[in-house]
């Protein structure tokens, strides 16, 4: 069986394909970016509503398939920007019901952690999830994905992205900001605020903001003590939440989870500690419609062809969805 997923939650629109043994068809995305300035809601859905058909189509084309050949199209139900989420399930509806197969939507943060175990292999991983608009760590206990440490208020991409942006660089900030910090020297003292299990970053970026209005420092090092804070606090919390639940492999994923600096420090942790660290390509890193495909295939039992009952879920939690599907 045959499955088309769709991604569609905030700046990128996506089309993987996948089939029940977990064999890799094709995954096209095409995404939204700016020279200057964050994304527009508005402008993203656009965006979306432009590239939606041909997405689809090059994701057939690349996976040499025909339409008739999909079994099952899944669906990003959220959470994410409304708007954009609309786009994604209404041209899933356009496909499934042309070729009257089920469809199903799924929760887009357990993607990351579901495609993050398909391609790494690792069995019951605590995931840290870092990327634009969120930053969690996940593990499974007790019928469901719980969230033991996530942001208090953006999440790490963002505030990356806001930083980036404060200082001259479009959408997204954070590949120039890893640049950028391979020539930083000097560590400059940061805030660092980890509470309990949980992390917060809008006070670190004032810092950062004040230090850059100051002309005291250089760009350079200000990346380079952005990356070393933020991406400490993230490993502590990871950390933790490893030895909390008794587990010893950690997976990243999320779009910052591309960044190197942040993977080598996450490694060492793991090498410490004796567990493992996984880190999949950053073609699933980033937000992409093979997860979603890979997650509907778990989820197939959960499909329908009644398509009029399904609907968007922009304020889904990861702990609000039932794990029915695992082993
Ligand atoms: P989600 O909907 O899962 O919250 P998202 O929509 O924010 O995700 P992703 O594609 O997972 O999107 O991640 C995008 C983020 O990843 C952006 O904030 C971007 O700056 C950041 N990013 C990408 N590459 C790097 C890198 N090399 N270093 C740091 N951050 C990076
Ligand atoms: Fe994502």
């Amino acid at each position: 069986m045959i499955c088309l997923g769709i991604e569609s939650t905030a700046h990128t629109f996506g089309c993987g394909i996948i089939d029940d043994k977990g064999r890799i068809y094709s995954n096209v995305i095409d995404a939204y970016k700016t020279e200057t300035g964050g994304i527009h809601p508005s402008e993203a859905k656009k965006h979306h509503e432009n590239v939606k058909d041909k997405v689809v189509e090059d994701a057939l084309k690349n996976a040499n398939l025909r339409f008739e050949d999909i079994g099952l199209v899944s669906f990003s139900q959220g959470p994410g920007i409304g708007p954009c989420l609309l786009v994604g399930m209404r041209k899933t509806k356009e496909v499934a019901s042309k070729l009257n197969i089920p469809l199903v939507g799924v929760n887009h943060c357990i993607s990351h952690l579901e495609i993050g175990k398909l391609m790494t292999k690792a069995k019951d991983p605590v995931l840290l999830y870092a990327s634009g608009a969120n930053t969690q760590i996940i593990a499974y206990e007790g019928g469901k994905y719980r969230v033991f440490g996530e942001t208090l208020d953006q999440g790490v991409g963002n505030f990356i992205d806001s930083f980036a942006r404060y200082i001259g660089f479009g959408f997204p900030g954070g590949p120039k900001i890893e640049k950028l910090a391979l020539n930083g020297k000097n560590y400059i003292e940061l805030p660092y605020v980890v509470k309990g299990m949980d992390v917060s970053f809008s006070g670190i970026l004032t810092n950062l903001k004040q230090k850059f209005d100051s002309k005291k420092h250089s760009n350079e090092n200000l990346a380079y003590s952005l990356q070393e804070t933020a991406f400490a606090m993230l490993v502590e919390v990871s950390e933790r939440a490893m030895a909390h639940c008794g587990k010893n492999e950690l997976v990243i994923g999320g779009g910052v989870g591309c960044n190197k600096r942040l993977r080598e420090m996450c490694r060492l942790m793991c090498e410490e500690r004796k567990g493992k660290f996984f880190s999949p390509p950053n073609e699933v890193l980033v937000d992409n419609g093979l997860q979603i495909a890979w997650l509907g295939v778990l989820q197939r039992n959960q499909a329908t062809t009644d398509y009029n009952t399904m609907d968007i879920k922009p304020y889904e939690r990861t702990d609000d969805v039932d794990i029915i599907w695992k082993d």
